[in-house]
């Protein structure tokens, strides 16, 4: 069919985000798909996966994509029952198939329904998130396009799984829960986690009516017997019941306010739209995902997965250095990277680490090439299970050991992008500047525009946000985000070491309360965003 390229469909962070209503205009998903087929090494007879989040306007896009890989000359495509399938999902199945890649439709904790969000992401071979040469090419490809290949068919029956075919190419419908939970089964100690459960050990898992309800109800409530009712909001739908499906204190404050009350069970857990991202709270506590990656790490020989150990830890460069701790206590190699999972894919792929995460609540190992979230809360439960202690108590321990990161990010959402390229434009000019200047008393000693040479093969990233690191190891640092859809969305980041022997009680802002002040002064943030306080500190 002919068409004419649209304005900018260059993908993000995670993939190509953009409102609902931009991708309803005639030809706009045909136009972005057939960009990513036309950038791949020759899809002849080749396997591609295809799944959704569920949200709104997925089953148009699912039976779009099955047309077009048809017409495109695949010689089957995998889709997952109903098009929902979570994105580690989809990373296990391109694994499993051998697939040349895999569509992801989904903008994670974006909000859905018509005014909402909608996104289409490409997976490689290996599972992971197209890298940026990639996603480059894809771009580059869209703004020439002039025609696409799909055929006149009618939508598939998605609702049973089995095997049928469209036009000359064979479509496997499959169930994503089996295979999923197979995996995770293989990983951990499910008959220590089920003992656990039946001993009274409360939790409660939060879907968010996202795509995790029904790997969650499979896995908590049928397979490790866990009470009916632990999953809550466990039916997907196309408007994630009108809330944004972020695991966050402020999207998913009924679970904070249960861990805060007297009836709070023992653990409790969410996950986003996608499935990706975890929330990860206790009786009386909110684990910073920070932390939680440090923990996992700690710990991950409790589980029958890692028992032989971890090869190296990856963190993205905003993310709290408490892992980096843990890496030195157990010997091994950390790695520091940019924002976006798929800037650990490759450090997966040589086996120089084995968990990796990111404080936006991403954690994940070397099982998938995504961030997984019911992973995340499976090897909690795994920890929880092989030491018997509560949350809070192992959060306690551990500091005892490795000292406690204070750290936060701060939110500040849909501002105007003049003032915040100006914000970020000014830091930069100032940034050789800086070194030796003495803010709130702390001594400025290095500052620089993150960037990244890939150790394994050679890509390069830059500008990846501005780090001021203080001579007692603090940080701020300060980026655009890269997945928002209206405006341009500021975060600021903090992080300060207290070693085992300090004050590891104290309240985390106001541990941070210095930092804070010293980011206004040195970033004029006010002044710049018009804003006076952030719109979600996490
Ligand atoms: C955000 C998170 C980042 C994550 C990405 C995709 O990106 O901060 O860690 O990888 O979503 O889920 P950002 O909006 O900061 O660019
Ligand atoms: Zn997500």
């Amino acid at each position: 069919m002919a068409t004419t390229p649209f304005e900018d469909q260059r993908p993000g962070t995670s993939g190509l985000r953009k409102r609902v209503r931009v991708f309803e205009q005639p030809n706009y998903v045909e136009n972005f798909v057939q960009s990513i087929f036309d950038c791949l090494d020759g899809v002849d007879g080749q396997t591609l996966i295809v799944g959704g989040d569920g949200r709104y306007y997925n089953d148009v896009v699912v039976q779009k994509v099955i047309r077009m890989a048809a017409a495109n000359g695949f010689g089957r495509v995998v889709c997952a029952k109903d098009g929902l399938m979570s994105t580690p999902g989809v990373s296990q199945a391109i694994r499993e198939y051998s697939a040349l890649g895999g569509i992801v439709l989904s903008a994670s904790h974006n909000p859905g329904g018509p005014e909402g969000d909608f996104g289409i992401k490409y997976n490689i071979g290996n599972g992971g998130p197209a890298p940026e040469r990639l996603t480059e090419a894809i771009f580059a490809r869209s703004t020439a396009i002039d025609s696409y290949h799909t055929m006149a068919s009618d939508d598939v029956d998605l609702s049973r799984p089995g095997d049928t075919e469209v036009g000359p190419m064979a479509l496997s419908i499959v169930d994503p829960v089996a295979a999923y939970s197979a995996l995770m089964e293989k990983l951990f100690d499910f008959d220590a986690i089920t003992d656990l459960l039946a001993g009274g050990f409360l939790m409660r898992f939060d879907a968010m009516h996202a795509v995790t309800g029904p790997y969650g109800r499979h896995i908590f409530e049928k397979l490790l017997g866990a009470p009916a009712g632990t999953v809550i909001n466990g039916q997907p739908k196309p408007d994630f019941g009108g809330e944004a499906p972020d695991p966050n204190p402020v999207h998913a404050k009924h679970l904070v306010d249960l861990a805060m009350s007297a009836d709070s069970p023992d653990f409790l857990a969410a996950s986003d739209g996608d499935g990706d991202r975890n929330m990860i709270l206790g009786r009386g506590i909110i684990v910073a995902p920070s932390d939680s990656l440090a923990v996992l790490a700690a710990n991950a020989h409790l589980a029958p997965g890692y028992a032989q150990g971890i090869s190296g830890i990856a963190r993205s460069m905003p993310t709290s250095a408490a892992a980096d701790k843990v890496a030195q206590k157990l010997g091994v190699d950390l790695y520091e990277v940019p924002t976006g999972w798929k800037y650990f894919c490759n450090l997966l792929d040589a086996e120089k680490i084995t968990i990796c995460g990111e404080e936006s609540a991403g954690t994940g190992s070397d099982h998938v090439r995504e961030k997984d979230g019911l992973w995340a809360i499976l090897m909690w439960l795994n920890i929880l299970a092989a030491r018997r202690k509560g949350v809070a108590e192992i959060m306690t321990d551990h500091w005892a050991k490795f000292g406690r990161n204070y750290y936060s990010r701060h939110d500040y959402e849909g501002v105007e992008a003049a003032g915040a390229a100006a914000l970020m434009g000014s830091l930069r000019d100032r940034l050789s500047s800086l070194p030796g200047s003495v803010y709130g008393g702390q001594i400025i000693q290095s500052a620089d525009d993150f960037a990244y040479v890939d150790p394994i093969d050679g890509s390069k990233a830059e500008k990846q946000g501005i780090r001021l690191i203080f001579a007692d190891g603090a940080r701020i640092i300060l980026r655009l985000s890269g997945t928002g859809t209206v405006g341009a969305t500021v975060r600021l980041y903090m992080d300060r070491y207290e070693p085992p022997e300090g004050d590891l009680g104290q309240d985390t802002q106001v541990a941070l309360a210095g930092l804070k002040a010293i980011a206004e002064e040195v970033a004029g943030i006010r002044s710049h965003l018009g804003r006076d306080a952030p719109d979600v500190i996490t």
